[in-house]
C-alpha cells in the first residue's frame, strides 16, 4: 500500500437548494468569492499540501466544473489577440495547474456514497476528501496540516471544531478524548461519532468540518453500511463502522474556516476575502465606512 497521501477528492455532485435560483444552472463550487470559483480554493488547497491528484465527483449539470479546469482555446486566442497578457496568464495557470479525474454520481445519495463513487481511482491509499462549502484561510494549509498528523499516526484524521448552540445539529459531531503532548490538546482520539444529532443528544461540542483524510479501510466499510439520516448513506457512518476495526483522529486545525455553503457563511466569506486583496482591498474598506450600519 502506498502510504503517502497524494489523492484528493470532491464530491461536488450536491444540488445547491441553498443558493437557487442562483444554483438552477450554475453548479454552486463555481459560485465566485470575489473573483475565484469555490472549489479552486479547494483545489489549490490540495496542491499546496502535496495532494495532486484530484479526483472530483460530479453529477448531472456540473459541466461547467469541467470546463474551468480544461483549456479554452477561445478564450485564449481572444486574449492573446488583445494583449492581455495578465489575463491570459490567470487563464492558462487554472489549466496547466493539475490534472483531474472526474466520476458521475448518478444520483444524490449522500456524502458517503460520492467518496465510494470514487473508490476506483483512489486504489488501496490513503486518500484526502474535501467539501468545498468549507473554504479554510491558514497560513499552514490545513489539509497540509492534517498529512502531518496522519503521517505520525498512519490513521484517520478528521478536521474539527468547536462549534457551539444548536448550530451543533448541522454537523457530525464527535465524542472523543484529548490525547496528550505534541498537538498541545487539538488531537483527540475518537470513541464514537453522530451524524447531526438532535442538541440535546450531541456528544460534545466537536464538529466535523469538511477535511479528511481517510484510510481506503473506508471503502469496504461504506460498500456495507446501510442509509442514515436523511435516507442518504453517511461519511460519518462509515467512519463509525470503520472505527471498529482502526483508530480514527479528530484535530483542530489552525486556520478560519468560511462556511460558504450558508448564504450568511458566503457572504462574510466574500468580504473578508475582498478586504484582504491588494487591488481591492484598500478601495473596498473606504466603501464599507461609508456605509450607515
Ligand atoms: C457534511 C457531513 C457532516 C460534516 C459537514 C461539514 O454535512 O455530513 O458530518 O460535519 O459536512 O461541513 P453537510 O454540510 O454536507 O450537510
Amino acid at each position: 500500500m502506498n502510504k503517502h497521501v497524494c489523492k484528493a477528492v470532491f464530491p461536488a455532485a450536491g444540488l445547491g437548494t441553498r443558493f437557487l435560483p442562483a444554483t438552477k444552472a450554475l453548479p454552486k463550487e463555481m459560485m465566485p468569492l470575489v473573483d475565484k470559483p469555490i472549489i479552486q480554493y479547494g483545489v489549490e488547497e490540495a496542491l499546496a499540501s502535496g495532494c495532486d491528484q484530484i479526483i472530483i465527483v460530479t453529477g448531472r449539470g456540473k459541466i461547467a466544473i469541467e470546463d474551468h479546469f480544461d483549456v479554452s482555446y477561445e478564450l485564449e486566442k481572444m486574449l492573446e489577440e488583445r494583449g492581455k497578457a495578465d489575463l491570459l496568464a490567470i487563464v492558462r495557470q487554472i489549466s496547466e495547474m493539475v490534472h483531474i479525474a472526474y466520476v458521475r454520481q448518478k444520483e444524490a445519495m449522500g456524502l458517503g456514497h460520492a467518496v465510494l463513487m470514487a473508490r476506483e481511482l483512489v486504489g488501496d491509499q490513503p486518500f484526502a476528501v474535501i467539501l468545498a462549502d468549507d473554504i479554510i484561510d491558514a497560513e499552514v494549509p490545513c489539509l497540509k496540516q492534517m498529512i502531518e498528523v496522519y503521517n505520525e499516526t498512519g490513521c484517520s484524521v478528521l478536521a474539527t471544531q468547536v462549534v457551539e448552540g444548536p448550530a451543533i445539529s448541522s454537523y457530525g459531531v464527535l465524542d472523543a478524548t484529548t490525547v496528550p503532548g505534541q498537538w498541545n490538546g487539538r488531537l483527540f482520539e475518537v470513541k464514537d461519532l453522530v451524524e447531526k444529532p438532535r442538541p440535546q443528544d450531541a456528544p460534545s461540542n466537536l464538529a466535523i468540518i469538511g477535511r479528511y483524510i481517510l484510510t481506503p479501510t473506508i471503502f469496504e466499510m461504506l460498500a456495507s453500511t446501510e442509509k442514515g439520516a436523511g435516507g442518504e448513506l453517511q461519511l460519518t457512518d462509515g467512519l463509525k463502522q470503520l472505527l471498529k476495526k482502526e483508530n480514527i483522529y479528530g484535530f483542530t486545525f489552525q486556520g478560519k474556516r468560511h462556511d460558504t455553503g450558508d448564504k450568511l457563511g458566503f457572504l462574510k466569506a466574500t468580504v473578508e476575502f475582498a478586504l484582504k486583496r491588494d487591488d481591492l482591498g484598500k478601495d473596498f474598506r473606504e466603501y464599507l465606512k461609508t456605509l450607515e450600519l
